[in-house]
């Protein structure tokens, strides 16, 4: 929790989900009370072939859609890919940028991803900002300077329209039931605030910081707690509502 800051409960449902998972949203959609819509937000970014059907499913409700990823260029000859137009044409109003699969996947660096970053922002999209350590990485000690050159990289230094948000998810704990420390988590978010602080001023004190990685409804209420932790990107646990709602709950408790 940042105080003055409204805390973002994201899913990422990865490469899952076909038109029969729109009822996963239905429920979202019930289940995603009054009162709780007063503390948090609520996305979900599915994949590109759902993002249209995803968004009528949502349109009367509070929960809001995005995509997994984004092209850097407006539009043109790249086979595959989706723009930001695209993404916000039918109905999406957030990315996801730089998760460690496309950056392991498709070999996205800190330059890619940044270009990336930049035309989300540019187009009014919230833009997450993904970075996070591998496993080898974090035996030798190198958290801290792995997140600091990602955002270096990766955050672009200006930006007017759009949201930047940050996604601090340790490449390890993604996916495999483990996560870090709460002193670990609450270590790199500081490290992340500072950070923000120092480039962007009272816009980095502002800024969304998310945990992601093995985020269930089992540990959310005590890594939401974290200082500097203001909400969630949730893959697994995002695919079943029940499951999402139970994150989202965490912050009925959370002061
Ligand atoms: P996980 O994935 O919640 O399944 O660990 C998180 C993510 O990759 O965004």
């Amino acid at each position: 929790m940042t105080p003055g800051i409204k805390p973002l409960v994201a899913g990422n449902w990865k490469m899952n989900g076909v038109l029969a998972s729109l009822s996963e949203l239905q429920l979202l959609n019930s289940g995603f009370s009054v009162e709780l819509q007063s503390k948090i937000d609520m996305l979900v970014c599915v994949p590109a072939s759902l993002l249209f059907p995803a968004s009528d499913a949502t349109k009367s409700s509070a929960v809001q859609i995005g995509a997994q990823d984004c092209h850097k260029n407006l539009s043109g000859a790249h086979t595959g890919d989706i723009s930001v137009e695209m993404i916000s044409d039918v109905g999406g109003s957030a990315v996801l940028v730089g998760h460690s699969e496309r950056r392991t996947d498709h070999h996205e660096t800190n330059a890619v991803v940044l270009e990336k970053a930049k035309t989300a922002l540019a187009h009014g999209l919230q833009t997450v900002i993904c970075i996070g350590e591998t496993e080898a990485e974090k035996r030798v000690g190198t958290t801290l300077d792995v997140l600091k050159s990602q955002m270096a990289g990766s955050i672009p230094d200006a930006w007017e329209k759009g949201e930047m948000i940050v996604a601090y998810e340790p490449v390890w704990a993604i996916g495999s039931g483990l996560t870090p420390t709460a002193e670990d988590v609450r270590a790199a978010h500081k490290f992340m605030r500072d950070e923000l602080v120092v480039r962007f001023g009272e816009q980095g004190a502002k800024t969304r910081l998310l945990y992601g990685g093995s985020v269930k409804p089992a540990n959310a209420v005590e890594l939401m707690s974290i200082k500097n932790v203001d909400g969630a990107l949730v893959g697994g646990a995002s695919l079943k509502a029940a499951d999402f709602l139970g994150i989202a709950a965490a912050y009925e408790t959370i002061a």
